[in-house]
């Protein structure tokens, strides 16, 4: 394990200052510069710049900011090349793409949510759905699809050829105790000897979250989840408080990884209660990362050195404009845009990774 960096060692000093109490940012002695912006704002995960591009721009044309944020994921869902988010996103264990997907809306303090939902390329626009059309915030399964019948979403087959392909050699691979057998022509390791290592699972998935120049927030986070998850797995994502948290007085914050570990913590509101308490955004994605670094005690999920063989990353945006992400593990990028292009900047993180 290489030696934390000036940088790290700054950030997770500062975050053990904040892991006992939650205190002004002031009283942490935390030298990371946090950005801001005056105008319209879009933060995301890395692979959302389209999505907070078209956010901005359609945040400058006066939509609103929920409606910004879900136009800007919708790019992400409907594309096939993205296997970690609705259509083309990769399968269950089964081979059936069950996707996950919650929204809120600062301006009302409105929440919706999807779990486990089938054949819908656009589950935030289904979780929005929920929010504006019932009394409830979650909906799940053969419930969710049978309400999206209902409003006239359209059915599609998500799990695209790639997709599927990809699936089968993971099914054909994953075992040498079933009947799937790698192909003798397959090229490559022979996966079957392989152990599984740290960092071996995905949890692809897109947050976004938007500010406008008045201040209202919003924020929805979609995915298709773990992939070759058990069939009705659900992760962080469409769970309000965890994947997403929004409170239009104080900031909105999202998160991308183990959706396990997020919950187990309620991430986002964790973020958000934080920066209620004085922290930067940046601060408070670093203290719930710590907080999941500390309650991670099974030995399933550790590395030799003690830390967590998974990532987890968390992207906030305040009330006043301030911006941060941050993620367990060095080398990750988020997606910002403050009014013109959109650009990646790096997230803080907790460990160097090696
Ligand atoms: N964070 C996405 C998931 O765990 O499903």
């Amino acid at each position: 394990m290489k030696e934390l960096s000036r940088r790290g060692f700054l950030q997770t000093a500062a975050v053990a200052a904040a892991a006992g109490a939650l205190k002004p940012s002031t009283s942490l002695g935390h030298s990371e510069p946090t950005g801001r912006a005056q105008g319209p704002l879009a933060i995301a995960s890395a692979n959302g710049l389209p999505a907070t591009q078209k956010a901005i721009d359609l945040m400058r044309q006066g939509a609103d900011t929920l409606d910004a944020a879900i136009a800007g994921v919708n790019i992400v869902e409907e594309d096939p090349n993205d296997h970690s988010v609705g259509y083309g996103g990769l399968p269950n264990e089964d081979g059936v793409v069950e996707l996950d997907s919650c929204v809120m809306h600062g301006p009302s303090a409105g929440a919706g949510a999807v779990a486990a939902l089938r054949n819908i390329k656009t589950p935030s626009r289904v979780a929005r759905t929920v929010m504006q059309r019932t009394d409830h915030v979650l909906l799940v399964g053969e419930g969710a699809l049978r309400f999206a019948r209902a409003h006239g979403f359209e059915e599609t087959q998500l799990l695209t050829d790639e997709a599927r392909r990809i699936w089968l050699k993971w099914k054909e691979s994953h075992s040498d105790r079933d009947d799937w057998i790698t192909p003798t022509d397959a090229t490559g390791p022979n996966q079957r000897s392989q152990r599984l290592s740290d960092f071996t699972y995905t949890y692809g998935t897109i947050n976004c979250c938007t500010r406008n120049t008045d201040g209202d927030l919003s924020g929805v986070t979609t995915t298709s989840g773990l992939r070759y998850k058990i069939p009705g797995r659900v992760g962080d994502s469409p769970i309000i408080g965890a994947g997403l948290f929004v409170d239009n007085e104080i900031g909105a914050a999202g998160s991308t990884g183990r959706g396990e570990a997020v919950i187990k913590i309620c991430g986002a509101h964790t973020v958000v209660e934080a920066m209620r308490a004085g922290m930067s955004p940046q601060q408070a994605c670093l203290h719930a990362l710590k907080r999941i670094a500390d309650q991670t005690k099974d030995q399933r999920l550790l590395r030799k050195d003690g830390r967590p063989n998974f990532d987890v990353k968390f992207y906030a945006v305040s009330k006043d404009g301030r911006y941060g992400a941050a993620a367990i593990w060095s080398g990750a990028k988020f997606a910002i845009n403050t009014g013109d292009k959109s650009r990646h900047e790096d997230c803080a993180f907790l460990f160097e990774r090696a």
